[in-house]
């Protein structure tokens, strides 16, 4: 794969952000092309890469016909896990996904992990652990599309991932996921660290309008976190600077060692906290507690925009607010944010509706997963589970 190469880049303390890297060409045999400017990929290497990663799919009643394109679409390498939060009442939508995956698996053998988020032994192996803080009220692993990730987290560290790369359920374009997996291939191997993570910008965001597709290039929720996310970078160095394209990347993967230290903020908010959290604990020159090895690695974040652009389902303008509410509820509370950002963040929301007077709500936050034993955890999950679904075991 031939990527520009990261020029600019954004040092704080332990964390480096790379510049955004664009797709030059995804797929070529690469000896020929010599220049210090364009970062060279094997293809080889990439695809050895592949069968490091797990591949996590967290979904909540997508359409049947998504679900089946973005499975079948990624690459055969990378174990699959999925991780459902679906309705099993009138319409059992989660039965219809454990049938669509069986059928998958017949004709492709991919090697699938599938469980549902609501499922009991999941949540008492978390109790178990002393890992409350992902558990509600009725002691089962809270709704949400962070907390399935990090259940998919788990299952990539129980089956000797290297890398946990993440996809939606809800990509129109099969071609687009297998390129997002590649992608996070090529991130990961351009990294000096074990601490690494790529973040995917999209070359487009089409929309449907009168006048047929535009080919629009942000979405409005990325828009506005990324001005934010960038102020605050602005504000611990001092200098402006607008390095973050990706402050909602959806699609990102982390290599394991970065998601065992990473602390998880609650549904949507998962991936600007997670930019907030590496600034707020490794952004600085004191080293935390035992975390060391962390600094004299250092940490990576890669941000690569994919060639393919990215269609997906649209779940509604009240969605897209409560998005941007939890996205930037996680900057405005940050340690590191001050009082002309949360004033700026507070005129944000209120001319989007989505808050009165006061302060938006403090996201909720979930330890690292990293003390926990994950194999001991799995183990237990596959004993007592009723949802977990494990074909071609490893
Ligand atoms: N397991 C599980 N549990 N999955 C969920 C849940 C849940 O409670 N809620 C949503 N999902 C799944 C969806 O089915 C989909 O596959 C994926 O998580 C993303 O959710 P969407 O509701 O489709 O989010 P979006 O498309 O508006 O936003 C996406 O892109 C943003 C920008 O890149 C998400 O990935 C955001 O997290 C991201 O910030």
């Amino acid at each position: 794969m031939l990527l520009e190469a990261a020029v600019y880049k954004e040092l704080l303390g332990a964390v480096m952000f790379h510049e955004v890297q664009r797709v030059l060409k995804l797929d070529t045999e690469t000896e020929l092309v010599k220049s210090h400017l364009i970062q060279n990929i094997d293809r080889d290497q990439i695809y050895a890469t592949l069968g490091q990663m797990a591949i996590v799919v967290p979904m909540k009643d997508e359409k049947l016909q998504l679900i089946d394109g973005v499975l079948k679409a990624i690459p055969h390498k990378c174990p699959i896990i999925i991780v459902s939060g679906s309705k099993k009442e009138g319409p059992n939508r989660y039965k219809l996904e454990v049938e669509l995956i069986k059928h998958f698996y017949q004709f492709t053998h991919s090697r699938i992990i599938m469980v549902h988020q609501r499922d009991a032994a999941i949540a008492d192996e978390f109790a178990n652990a002393g890992y409350t803080a992902i558990l509600d009220e009725d002691g089962l692993v809270k709704r949400g599309k962070g907390e399935g990730m990090l259940i998919g987290i788990m299952i990539a560290r129980a089956i000797g991932a290297r890398y946990v790369g993440f996809v939606d359920a809800d990509n129109y374009i099969p071609g687009s996921v297998n390129e997002y997996v590649k992608d996070y291939a090529a991130g990961f191997l351009m990294s000096q660290s074990d601490y690494s993570m790529v973040r995917l910008s999209w070359r487009h965001k089409p929309k449907v309008t009168g006048q047929g597709l535009y080919f629009k290039k942000w979405g409005r929720v990325s828009e506005i976190t990324n001005r934010f996310m960038n102020m605050l970078i602005g504000a611990k160095t001092g200098f402006e600077t607008n390095i973050v394209v990706t402050g909602n990347a959806g699609e990102h993967a982390m290599s394991i060692g970065l998601a065992e230290i990473m602390e998880f903020s609650t549904g949507y908010s998962i991936e600007p906290y997670q930019l907030v959290y590496l600034l707020e604990k490794f952004g600085g020159e004191s080293v935390p507690e035992g975390l060391q090895h962390v600094y004299d690695s250092g940490i990576e974040v890669f941000q690569i925009e994919t060639l393919n652009p990215h269609i997906h389902e649209e779940k509604g303008d009240e969605h897209i607010k409560d998005m941007i509410l939890m996205s930037l509820s996680t900057i405005y509370h940050s340690s590191i944010s001050n009082e002309t950002i949360r004033k700026r963040i507070k005129d944000e929301l209120k001319s989007y509706g989505v808050l009165d007077d006061g302060e938006p709500p403090k996201p909720l936050v979930m330890p690292p997963i990293g003390h926990i034993d994950a194999q001991k955890w799995f183990d237990g999950v596959r004993a007592h589970s009723d949802s977990l679904l494990e074909l071609k075991p490893w």
